[in-house]
């Protein structure tokens, strides 16, 4: 078994640190507060999510649910999903729960039932039966107030809201979610420059409503050590240095690291030693496995957008990338064509920021194709 954890659910022996965040986190949904759970792509959420719901002081205690709305367009497709994972959760568990929810969902009892025969829960939900997906929303909410035990909603990709079609979505999530004392939610995303607007600008529905979470890189010294033990149960020789070679070229960002050790794991064998050189040649088969993904995504950008992903992912980190002394370094046009390539590169999340000593630092989101364009270009 490869420890090194793509998909799915990590178990906690292969879960990397995350220790403060966790403890963090349960402690204000204890208390009763809601997260704001932001960063960077690939830097974890989503696992530190699956993490918690997992936790002893949350497992039995709450009920979890998770849903990810990355590919919904409109409320309608929002009650769907929040609505499915409710039923798909508790169809495993106590019958009690199920039926208080589906006597509370009166709007969808045509999809949602329990088979006249066999007396077993069966779903026929699409997207077309939510038909009043406001009326709908308020009964989910009912729900989560009147369930038997505390509940905890994840809503993952939350930014998406903010592109529906509907103009009040915003408002009206932020009215129920403000009325409940028995769910406590987690919103996450890594759009941190919507998100940041609709949690902490005055005039947004959402204003103050969740504690801010940014989450940085893991520890680096914390895994380097999670690395070596992994390898070394293995009987594989790494030293800490070429860990740290690793982490340190794709900037701490977890999925990466973790890509990279996954590939080296599955294909050393006992007895053998990683170097530096076989993290170089891991990497570069997984450059090669995407080249053709990364030539595309070109091939639909202007010259200029081409030309700041470029520059950007050589400047690494790129500070004032519409400057002046930037366009020049970087043989660009003009600071405005910089603007506005700029504008649509962060728009497609091809590029993101973080702020260090109160300035920007814009780096290319996928590390992987970070590399690719400095060795290509
Ligand atoms: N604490 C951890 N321990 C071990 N592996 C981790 C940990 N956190 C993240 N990973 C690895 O990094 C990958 C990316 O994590 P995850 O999907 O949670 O990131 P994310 O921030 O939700 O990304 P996205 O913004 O793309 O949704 C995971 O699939 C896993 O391989
Ligand atoms: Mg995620």
């Amino acid at each position: 078994m490869n420890p090194f954890f793509l998909t799915g659910i990590i178990p906690n022996a292969y879960f990397c640190d995350r220790e403060k965040e966790t403890e963090t986190i349960i402690t204000h949904i204890e208390n009763q507060s809601n997260i704001l759970l932001t960063s960077s792509r690939r830097m974890g959420k989503t696992q530190l999510i699956r993490h918690i719901f997992n936790n002893d002081r949350i497992r039995d205690k709450y009920h979890t649910f998770y849903t990810d709305i990355y590919a919904t367009s409109s409320l309608r497709e929002l009650v769907f999903f929040l609505g499915k994972e409710i039923y798909q959760r508790l169809v495993p568990g106590e019958k009690k729960a199920l039926k208080l929810f589906l006597g509370t969902i009166r709007s969808l009892a045509a999809a949602f039932g329990m088979d006249p025969v066999t007396g077993e829960p069966r779903i026929n939900l699409q997207i077309g039966n939510i038909t009043a997906p406001e009326l709908t929303l308020e009964e989910i909410f009912t729900y989560l107030e009147k369930a038997e035990k505390p509940c905890l909603f994840a809503i993952d990709e939350f930014q998406q809201i903010s592109r529906y079609p509907e103009a009040n979505v915003e408002a009206l999530l932020r009215t129920h979610i403000q009325k409940m004392n028995n769910c406590c939610f987690i919103f996450s995303g890594s759009d941190r420059h919507i998100l940041e607007q609709m949690f902490s600008s005055y005039a947004k529905p959402f204003y103050n409503s969740a504690q801010p979470i940014n989450l940085g890189r893991i520890d680096r010294d914390k895994y380097i050590r999670f690395a070596v033990k992994q390898f070394d149960s293995a009987g594989v020789q790494i030293s800490p240095e070429t860990v740290g070679y690793c982490y340190d070229k794709f900037d701490g960002y977890t999925y990466y690291n973790h890509k990279v050790f996954h590939d080296i794991y599955a294909f050393v064998k006992n007895g053998a030693s990683v170097d530096k050189e076989t993290v170089e040649q891991v990497v570069d088969s997984i450059l090669e496995e995407n080249s053709h993904t990364f030539s595309e995504v070109m091939s639909g950008l202007s010259i200029a957008q081409k030309q700041m992903l470029v520059a950007v992912a050589k400047e690494k980190p790129a500070r004032r990338p519409t400057s002046g002394a930037f366009v020049r370094r970087n043989a660009l046009d003009s600071p405005s064509s910089a603007q506005k390539a700029l504008a649509k590169l962060l728009d497609a999340q091809l590029i993101t920021y973080t702020v260090a000593d109160g300035e920007k630092e814009y780096s290319v989101a996928d590390k992987f194709f970070e590399c690719w364009l400095r060795e290509t270009y």
